[in-house]
């Protein structure tokens, strides 16, 4: 399972890439203005921090204005994923994009069929929201579960990029229905590090050995 962060801020990018933990970055309008830092500057900066692939959104909502952007987009770096919603513009722009060899990421996927529209129109990956599911009683997991058999019984080639991602058991989860990417916040990922019985065991074997340095 590859391991996103899902952060435009390249602090954490460069904590989570020292853990040598981090396959690629999401971002999102919301997380580029939680940065407080110019769109096109920050890409260009995570793009020489992590060597994969790099989700960048557009925000027209018009297949036209999605095509500009994305080309755009693509030109700052090799590892840009472009970032298209899912709406029907979005995914005329996907088909579009696939045909010129620019990768994607389809976004704000909800349901099943809406996964199986993207990959029909050649997502390079596909984006379920599971927390924003769960906060709504809706189970977000099971909507993965779905994509995956959905695309193991077609053969599809779309990546299934598990996002909205808010507690290790999320990431547990998905790891275990064999998802492809799980894309997390920096405090996400370190909270899949611990456990307190390692920091007990740490403190103990610490303490015994220091006895043994005595005398
Ligand atoms: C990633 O691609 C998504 O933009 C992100 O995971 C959304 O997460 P949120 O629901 O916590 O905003």
């Amino acid at each position: 399972m590859k391991f996103f962060l899902d952060t435009a801020v390249v602090d954490e990018i460069r904590e989570g890439v020292s853990y040598g933990l981090v396959d690629g970055v999401t971002t999102n309008p919301s997380l580029i203005a939680k940065s407080g830092r110019p769109f096109r500057e920050v890409i260009e900066e995570i793009c020489q921090i992590v060597d994969g692939p790099i989700s960048a959104e557009v925000v027209s909502t018009d297949c036209e204005g999605m095509l500009r952007e994305g080309r755009e987009l693509a030109q700052v770096h090799k590892n840009i994923v472009v970032k298209v919603p899912l709406i029907a513009e979005g995914l005329k722009a996907t088909r579009i994009f696939s045909e010129e060899g620019i990768h994607t990421n389809v976004t704000l996927c909800f349901s099943a069929t809406q996964a199986l529209l993207a990959a029909k129109a050649g997502a390079t990956y596909i984006s379920p929201f599971v927390g924003r599911l769960d906060d709504i009683s809706h189970n977000g997991l099971e909507l993965v579960q779905h994509i995956l058999d959905i695309y193991d019984v077609y053969e599809f080639d779309t990546e299934v990029i598990v996002a909205s991602i808010r507690n290790p058991l999320h990431v547990l989860d998905a790891a275990r229905m064999g998802a492809h990417i799980g894309t997390m916040p920096l405090g996400v990922m370190k909270q899949l590090m611990k456990h307190p019985l390692t920091d007990i065991g740490l403190a103990n074997f610490l303490k015994d050995w220091e006895a043994t340095q005595k005398g």
